[in-house]
């Protein structure tokens, strides 16, 4: 199933499932959970080219580069080559990282607005002329993350320009900017993109379950597939498509039942930030993901907004290990649809 990725994925099992970057959601404590529960690779949420020069040492410890031998990309976004080339080699010099990942699908006004994220989907050749930068700036591999295109599909030929330039690998998350989070994520331009170019693609958008990830890998030719959303409050996908896909039964995962995930994940929050307030406020919207499905989660959702220190979460816990016993869930065996409201 599809063409090698750089070399640092060649040890790996394919197809190579990824924790997508997600700003706000998928920081550190949230990928090291994702790892821990059978991610293989993730990438940052994204990082500004131009401020990795005038703020370094916080923009570098927000990265968060901690994941010991774990594959793990730093995503940029911007629209300057000079920019880009110097923000890898800080990082370069600075992180343990296994390559440079170019945002090019980011589709919020602030940042098209300064002709950055998708906004270069436009611009092919200026995608091109930063990974070119790239490329020279450090030995680190390159890869871009971009959107079927801007108002009308056009990844193919970006993907042509972008692999020329030097990208070693492409991830495309199958919507137009003009679609925003809307509609479905289309297939069929992502396996437009892999019949393009020679390098791997990684298909992304609305992978959540199963069905879901074996259409994306079964009709678009792609190497691997990123999660995003459907691991939201539902970190373990990640072990349960590895082993779907492979047609394995997926094990109890006794050690993990949903209240140890909830615990090692603020215990990681906390490793990473300190038990103060503000170390909660991000893990709030997780505690309400996680509740998603369990009865009586409105009161539960109502509770998770004032979780402000590790204490509170264990109170949190107790309620929701009660309300799952009320509905006679089995707590040992998470199973939470991520879809449900
Ligand atoms: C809250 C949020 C933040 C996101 N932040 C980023 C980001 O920093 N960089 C990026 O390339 N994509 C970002 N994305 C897009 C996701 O990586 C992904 O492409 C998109 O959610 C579709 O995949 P999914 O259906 O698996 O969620 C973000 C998406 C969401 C919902």
């Amino acid at each position: 199933m599809g063409r090698p990725f750089p070399s640092w994925a060649a040890a790996l099992s394919q197809p190579l499932i990824f924790v997508a970057p997600m700003d706000g959601v998928t920081d550190w404590a949230f990928r090291e959970i994702c790892y821990r529960l059978g991610a293989e690779a993730a990438v940052s949420e994204f990082a500004p080219a131009a401020g990795l020069s005038v703020a370094a040492h916080k923009l570098l410890r927000t990265i968060g580069a901690r994941h010991g031998d774990k594959p793990f990309l730093v995503q940029l976004y911007g629209k300057y080559a000079a920019d880009f080339a110097r923000a890898a080699r800080l990082i370069y010099n600075a992180l343990p990282c296994a390559g440079i990942d170019v945002n090019m699908g980011c589709p919020a006004d602030q940042v098209v607005s300064h002709s950055h994220g998708s906004a270069l989907m436009r611009e092919p050749e200026l995608g091109g002329e930063i990974v070119s930068a790239l490329c020279a700036a450090t030995p680190l591999p390159v890869s871009v993350k971009m959107r079927a295109g801007w108002d009308s599909v056009n990844a193919p030929e970006v993907a042509q320009v972008l692999e020329a330039a030097g990208a070693s690998m492409l991830t495309i998350h199958g919507r137009t900017r003009m679609q925003r989070f809307t509609g479905l994520a289309s297939l069929e331009a992502i396996a437009a993109t892999c019949r393009a170019v020679s390098v791997p693609v990684v298909g992304n958008g609305d992978i959540r379950d199963l069905e879901s990830a074996r259409h994306m890998l079964q009709e678009t030719g792609v190497a691997g597939i990123m999660v995003g959303r459907g691991a939201e409050g539902n970190p373990w996908i990640f072990s349960e498509l590895r082993r779907q896909l492979k047609g394995e039964p997926v094990p109890g995962l006794e050690r993990w039942t949903l209240s140890n995930v909830v615990r090692e994940h603020v215990r990681l929050a906390v490793e990473d930030r300190g038990d103060e307030r503000h170390t909660f406020l991000p893990i709030r919207k997780h505690l309400i993901w996680y509740a998603r499905g369990i009865p009586g989660k409105d009161a539960l959702r109502v509770k998770a907004q004032q979780v402000s220190s590790a204490a509170d979460v264990e109170a949190w816990l107790a309620d929701v290990e009660a309300a799952m016993q009320a509905a006679g869930w089995d707590a040992a065996r998470p199973r939470l649809d991520p879809m449900a409201a």
